[in-house]
């Protein structure tokens, strides 16, 4: 709570109090709620699913379709694919039963890492959550048409109408005029569960605001959410399905929490979270999966100026379609250079990333283009499944003549530790510097493991080999104070 207490308002705070009093001495009363989908959305049939709490009645839990995409790589044109998506609340132990509209022959439950053990009986799929969580369940291997199972905890302090400081949008289609709202300061936006809103939402100039609830932002027409030189945000707990525009953009903001939110999108440049020029920035918790990079933390671009400092990701889970789950450095300011630093990710599962083109590869590219500084980043435990093709890591000091107007001044002090990479679609991974002025400078790499195998300095290994064969992955000569150790 200390730390909520730094960067939230009041009456945000108020929220969080309840809540976590709420889920630590009261759990077992609330049962699975699911909400209904209005009849002019689409749902989908691939599945059927039901939940319950032991002993109790089964629900029957409606789902969206969520359209996704694929790059064509002979047309660059977008091949569309659909899936489903369930959404609901529970506190904890739900029994969730799937019915799959073809035969069974393999059943893949992502995270790998949460370890669900299903259980398969003819087209049936059962298994048990002792918490929220969210889940990619995949039959036979196909990786579209799955099953996207995301839930959150009831949240205990929803408020039941509009007020001075909420805009409360309640079960049921909505929309504002011209397709969008601005949130002013003082204000919370509150999606209830089962609301459905395809308007986007702006923050211009807002302080002390938030959206939160537990409904959804359906094809909003220019993106989900939008903040624009605004302070002490809070977006908690909804769902956002937006073709294009970004899931939610950060522009010159400051102290913003984002969690508990699911994110996805199915065009080109449908990217999920991007920071450009923020302060205090905390992201948990959160469901990405994106036709583009699921996180990106940028300077300067468009009118966002200044530094990026401070930003946390962790608890999350994220799929790219294209591009990278997480990316960082390509947009400065040349003429006044800028800073990318203090950037912490922990406890990361990416659950898939496919990238054709080389120089955007990496399922955590540091590539700093337009003098931009990357420094000062702790990468900590961070699980990569078996990607569909791209590579595990990807440090550049770059000048990407697409977007940049100089190269990036470098890369420092980069750690990353407990990085796990079961897979074997990673090409060679890239660390490279521009030239002696533009390094890339300590990094160190703390208990890598590859397949199993932890990649040291000091392993066992011909004299002459670089410990960065056995990634492997190629560092050249502008690259200084590399090291690989065991912990
Ligand atoms: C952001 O949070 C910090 C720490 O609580 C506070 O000092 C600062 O004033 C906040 N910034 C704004 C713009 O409110
Ligand atoms: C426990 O929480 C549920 C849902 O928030 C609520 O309906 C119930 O009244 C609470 N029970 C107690 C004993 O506080
Ligand atoms: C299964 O559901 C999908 C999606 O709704 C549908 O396209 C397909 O025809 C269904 N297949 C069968 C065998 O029912
Ligand atoms: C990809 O694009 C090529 C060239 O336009 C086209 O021939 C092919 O059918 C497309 N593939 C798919 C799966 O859409
Ligand atoms: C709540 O306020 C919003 C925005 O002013 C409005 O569109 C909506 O109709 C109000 N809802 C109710 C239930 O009055
Ligand atoms: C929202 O604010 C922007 C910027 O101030 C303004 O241009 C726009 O007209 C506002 N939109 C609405 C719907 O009030
Ligand atoms: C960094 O951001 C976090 C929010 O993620 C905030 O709690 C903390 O106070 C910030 N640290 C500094 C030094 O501003
Ligand atoms: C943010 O505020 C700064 C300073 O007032 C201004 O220069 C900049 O244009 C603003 N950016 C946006 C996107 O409104
Ligand atoms: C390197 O970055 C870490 C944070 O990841 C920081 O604690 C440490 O002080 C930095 N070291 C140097 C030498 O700047
Ligand atoms: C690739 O890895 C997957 C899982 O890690 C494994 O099932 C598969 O057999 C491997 N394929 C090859 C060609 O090694
Ligand atoms: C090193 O990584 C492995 C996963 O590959 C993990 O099981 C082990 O706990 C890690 N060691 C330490 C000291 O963190
Ligand atoms: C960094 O690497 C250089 C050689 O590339 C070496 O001379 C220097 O001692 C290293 N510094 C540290 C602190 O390891």
């Amino acid at each position: 709570m200390t730390l909520l207490a730094s960067v939230l308002p009041a009456f945000v705070l108020f929220t969080f109090t309840l809540a976590a009093t709420a889920q630590s001495s009261n759990t077992t009363s609330c049962k699975p709620e699911v909400h209904p989908i209005p009849a002019e959305f689409k749902t989908r049939n691939t599945f059927a699913a039901k939940v319950r709490s032991p002993g109790s009645p089964w629900q029957d839990l409606q789902l969206w379709e969520v359209p996704l995409t694929e790059v064509n790589t002979s047309s660059g044109s977008s091949i569309y694919h659909y899936g489903s998506i369930g959404y609901f609340d529970f506190c904890t132990d739900v029994e969730v039963i799937l019915t799959y509209n073809r035969s069974i022959d393999s059943v893949t439950i992502r995270p790998l890492s949460y370890n669900i053990q299903s259980a398969v009986n003819g087209n049936e799929i059962t298994f048990m959550l002792s918490r929220p969580r969210n889940l990619v369940i995949e039959i036979n291997g196909d990786i579209w048409d799955v099953l996207h199972l995301l839930s959150n905890t009831p949240d205990p302090d929803a408020p039941t109408g509009n007020s001075s400081s909420v805009v409360y949008v309640g079960p049921g289609s909505h929309s504002f005029p011209g397709g969008s709202i601005n949130i002013t300061s003082g204000q919370t936006l509150y999606l209830a569960a089962g609301a459905v809103l395809t308007s986007t939402i702006n923050f211009y100039e807002a302080n002390d605001v938030a959206v939160r609830g537990r409904g959804f932002l359906y094809q909003p027409p220019k993106g989900g959410i939008l903040a624009e030189n605004s302070s002490n945000i809070l977006i908690d707990g909804v769902t956002i399905v937006t073709p294009g525009g970004y899931v939610v953009t950060l522009g010159q903001t400051e102290n913003a929490t984002i969690r508990n939110l699911h994110g996805f999108s199915s065009k080109g440049n449908g990217d999920g979270i991007d920071v450009f020029c923020s302060k205090n920035v905390l992201i948990e918790s959160v469901f990405m999966r994106n036709s583009d990079d699921c996180i990106a933390i940028y300077a300067h671009r468009w009118n966002y100026w200044g530094d990026t400092r401070n930003v946390t990701v962790q608890d999350s889970s994220l799929w790219a379609d294209l591009a990278h789950p997480i990316n960082i450095g390509t947009h400065g300011n040349t003429d006044s250079p800028e800073v990318i630093e203090d950037l912490i990710i922990r406890n990361i599962d990416v659950l898939d990333h496919r990238e054709p083109q080389a120089l955007y590869q990496g399922t955590i590219a540091l590539n700093p283009g337009d003098n931009n500084l990357v420094q000062h980043v702790l990468v900590d435990d961070f699980r990569v499944e078996n990607f569909r093709e791209g590579q595990l890591v990807n440090m550049r000091v770059m000048y990407n003549e697409k977007y940049n107007t100089s190269p990036g001044r470098g890369i420092h002090n980069v750690t990353i530790r407990n990085m796990v990479y079961n897979g074997n679609h990673s090409n060679l991974n890239v660390l490279v510097g521009y030239d002696e002025e533009r390094t890339i400078s300590f990094v160190q790499f703390i208990n890598l493991t590859v397949n199993g195998e932890v990649i040291y300095d000091t392993m066992p290994k011909p004299k002459w080999y670089s410990t960065s064969d056995f990634v492997p992955m190629y560092a050249n000569e502008h690259v200084k104070n590399l090291t690989f150790v065991l912990e």
